[in-house]
């Protein structure tokens, strides 16, 4: 475990982040920039309380990470829990990561993993209600993560359900890539570009609010039809489209999505996209996960962005990623007791 000696600690109270699936892919990066302050900042300890499954194997490799994260010597980390018992990592959270799931292989959709992966967010989904910290916030990066993270709310009773967010933020941070490509600027010139709706290839993202070093986005890039098909669809599948590439789905660009999801919603005044309950925004199924704008409005507290104009082409691309979570939610429906 590290210890706090170095002149970049501070005298604040550490954030307890509970992280499942931590001996996984994804969490041998992320863990390592929660541990670095990436997520939360430079003055502020964590103690990470990491959960894997009850497995031999897991829980060695678990054992491996911990070690590695002592190795580093992280000033801000205060502490690391490992467990395969929920309740001892969910205890007093502040902020669930919840990674732990199953990943798609080739040739599949995350849909296909409703089932399998549904049923571990049932459980966890009670723990957390039972144990977390009471404004503890909850970040979904496994798969299906909108509608396993509806699958998570819909066992709460203590904790609300603005406090549960799945993760568009990878595709937010996709698609902010490609426009920057395509018109020949950097990332840090692409801004306002939102994510609605599913993170599947149904996902829109709102290229028609986006904007080029201040610019309207569409005004800039003229060809319409690049905007309306392969933007939307490299976006959209570019998850499967790393999978065939590297034989295994995205994960230290998936880990620092993450890093930015929580940190935007630590930082005031970030308008990001978050999936958040829809409560009927945007055309969306009040019921649904969606992705959508939302500004910080104090660490850890975001309202929803309300009023960003929606064209013909934004409203066809919404009802087809709503008809999509609205059959998700049907599948699910007995899970969401
Ligand atoms: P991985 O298989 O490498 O790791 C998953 C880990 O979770 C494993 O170590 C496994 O033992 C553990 N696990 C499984 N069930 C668990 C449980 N009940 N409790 C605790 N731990 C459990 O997979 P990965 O590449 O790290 O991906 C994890 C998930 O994240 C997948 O579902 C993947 O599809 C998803 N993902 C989401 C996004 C996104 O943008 N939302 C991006 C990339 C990946
Ligand atoms: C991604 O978008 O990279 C992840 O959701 C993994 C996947 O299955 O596509």
């Amino acid at each position: 475990m590290s210890t706090c000696c170095s002149s970049t600690c501070s005298s604040k109270a550490p954030l307890r982040v509970a992280v499942t699936g931590a001996a996984g892919q994804i969490c041998y990066s992320l863990l390592f920039r929660i541990a670095n302050g990436d997520m939360f900042g430079k003055d502020q300890p964590v103690i990470l309380q990491l959960l894997e499954r009850n497995d031999e194997k897991a829980l060695a490799a678990l054992k491996g990470v911990a070690m590695e994260l002592d190795d580093c010597a992280f000033p801000l980390l205060h502490g690391i829990v490992q467990t395969a018992d929920a309740e001892t990592a969910f205890k007093d959270a502040n902020v669930c990561c919840l990674v732990g799931s199953k990943p798609r292989g080739p040739g599949m959709e995350r849909a296909d993993l409703l089932k399998d992966n549904g049923n571990i967010f049932i459980g966890q989904g009670k723990v957390i209600d039972a144990v977390a910290a009471d404004n503890c916030l909850v970040a979904v990066v496994g798969n299906p993560c909108n509608t396993n993270c509806m699958i998570g709310a819909a066992q709460g009773k203590r904790i609300k359900a603005d406090r549960w967010t799945a993760m568009v933020r990878l595709d937010q941070n996709r698609a902010a890539s490609q426009l920057a490509q395509k018109a020949g600027v950097k990332v840090k010139d692409v801004s306002d570009i939102f994510i609605y709706g599913n993170h599947s290839p149904t996902m829109f993202p709102g290229f028609h609010n986006a904007k080029i070093k201040g610019q309207k986005a569409t005004e800039v890039i003229t060809d319409r039809a690049w905007l309306e098909t392969t933007f939307c669809e490299t976006v959209g599948k570019r998850g499967a489209a790393i999978i065939a590439a590297r034989g295994l789905s995205s994960a230290a660009s998936a880990a620092n999505a993450c890093v930015d999801h929580v940190r935007s919603l630590w930082t005031p005044g970030a308008i990001h996209s978050l999936a958040v309950k829809s409560n009927g925004l945007y055309g969306f199924h009040p019921d649904v996960w969606a992705g959508m704008p939302v500004k910080t409005t104090a660490p850890g507290q975001y309202e929803v962005i309300k009023d960003h104009p929606m064209d013909e082409f934004a409203k066809s691309m919404i009802a087809k990623t709503n008809a999509e979570l609205v059959g998700e939610l049907d599948t699910v429906k007995d899970m969401l007791k």
